[in-house]
């Protein structure tokens, strides 16, 4: 059956043949009927108030509007009945959450219609054994920190990527920080391939969409003779055949220094005077609605074996009284704060600095 959005939904539905069109799809992009839908979201409401019923009416007005706003397709009334409900519960979680008054929000995003198991099966990948960082190499020297720290500011963090279907977080951790670095190195901004590690790196304990590190990435693009371009090797989501071809490489990698386990101080100083710092930490239930705020909680793990998910650290600085990283995330731009999200600092919150790791580059 051919997917259908949900203005093509709508457009069935109001054509007055809600249970006849439930199961099927024949939708014909010439329709005339879209012609005459000029206001498609309240009609789209009374399309979904009939198949999910009027008792939850102020949630099924959100749903349409987060569904309009997200641009989701459904495949039938079906699954719309699903969706709403699964939609229903987050808006329940969200809701009360920021009743309570904590440092952070979260909101609406376009996760909302996911269960947590959809979510985390889609957007993390495997927790990583990272112990190879007890034994960090960053070297800690006395100068004095400055209070807050944007890399942001100097121009030399890349725009927010979106990665999709695939649990490729590390590989865009990892693009992150040698985007930077080379433009901290170079002045000239550079876009870095992620496919080439989802299909090429797993020599160096990387599985592709199933979850790796930077570290590890790191190591593979110095042994392996560089990392080619986003250009010459785009990005398509999914688990390929390795490409790669020394003829486009946009950069190399000299060395990675790790952060030992746990060491927040030298993180700190890394972020502070060295360039922004890959790092991972546990992705738990309620994060992926992060809207703004500096985030917190006391039931994420901090071990090695708990991290699911690899980003970048381009900062810190102290909001209302408390210390946060700031961190440039890969689920897109309009995800938490325009890409971002900050997270407490000072007690290794759900393992920040648990696997974390910079490059030098040439
Ligand atoms: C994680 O790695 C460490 C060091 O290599 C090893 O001792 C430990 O057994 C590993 N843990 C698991 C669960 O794989
Ligand atoms: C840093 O970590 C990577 C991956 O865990 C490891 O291969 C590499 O040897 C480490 N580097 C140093 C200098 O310890
Ligand atoms: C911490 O995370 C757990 C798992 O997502 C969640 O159940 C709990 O409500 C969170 N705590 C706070 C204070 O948000």
């Amino acid at each position: 059956m051919a997917r259908f959005s949900l203005l093509s939904l709508f457009l069935l539905l109001i054509a007055g043949a809600v249970a006849a069109y439930a199961g099927s799809s024949t939708f014909d992009d010439e329709n005339p009927i879209r012609s005459v839908v000029s206001d498609g979201l309240r009609e789209f409401e009374t399309s979904v108030l009939k198949i999910v019923g009027h008792t939850c009416r102020a949630h099924v007005l959100s749903f349409a509007r987060f569904a309009h706003r997200y641009e989701k397709k459904y495949e039938n009334a079906e699954e719309i009945k699903l969706r709403f409900s699964i939609f229903s519960e987050n808006l329940k979680l969200i809701r009360s959450h920021n009743k309570k008054g904590l440092p952070y929000t979260l909101a609406v995003n376009q996760f909302a219609d996911w269960t947590w198991e959809e979510f985390r099966r889609h957007r993390l990948g495997a927790a990583q054994n990272c112990s190879a960082t007890i034994k960090g190499n960053h070297k800690l020297t006395d100068v004095v920190l400055p209070k807050m720290k944007d890399w942001r500011l100097e121009g030399i963090v890349s725009p927010v990527k979106n990665q999709g279907h695939c649990g490729s977080c590390w590989t865009f951790s990892t693009t992150g920080a040698l985007e930077a670095a080379y433009k901290q190195a170079f002045g000239k901004g550079i876009s870095l391939s992620e496919q080439q590690l989802v299909d090429c790196a797993q020599a160096f304990n990387n599985f592709g969409c199933n979850g790796g590190l930077p570290s590890q990435a790191f190591e593979y693009i110095k042994y392996n003779g560089g990392l080619e371009t986003e250009e010459a090797y785009p990005y398509t989501g999914k688990d390929g055949e390795c490409k790669f071809s020394s003829e486009n490489v946009g950069v190399q990698v000299l060395d990675t220094v790790n952060i030992t386990l746990g060491a927040e101080d030298e993180l700190k100083h890394a972020v502070a005077i060295v360039r922004p710092v890959s790092v991972a930490f546990e992705v738990v239930t309620g994060f992926r609605f992060y809207q703004k705020g500096v985030y917190t909680n006391n039931t994420c793990g901090t071990t090695p074996m708990d991290v699911n998910h690899a980003v970048l650290a381009v900062g810190y600085g102290v909001e209302n009284g408390v210390p946060y990283w700031l961190i440039k995330n890969s689920w897109g731009e309009d995800w938490g704060d325009n890409g971002y999200f900050k997270m407490e600092m000072g007690k290794n919150m759900c393992g920040i600095a648990t696997c974390a790791s910079y490059p030098v580059v040439a």
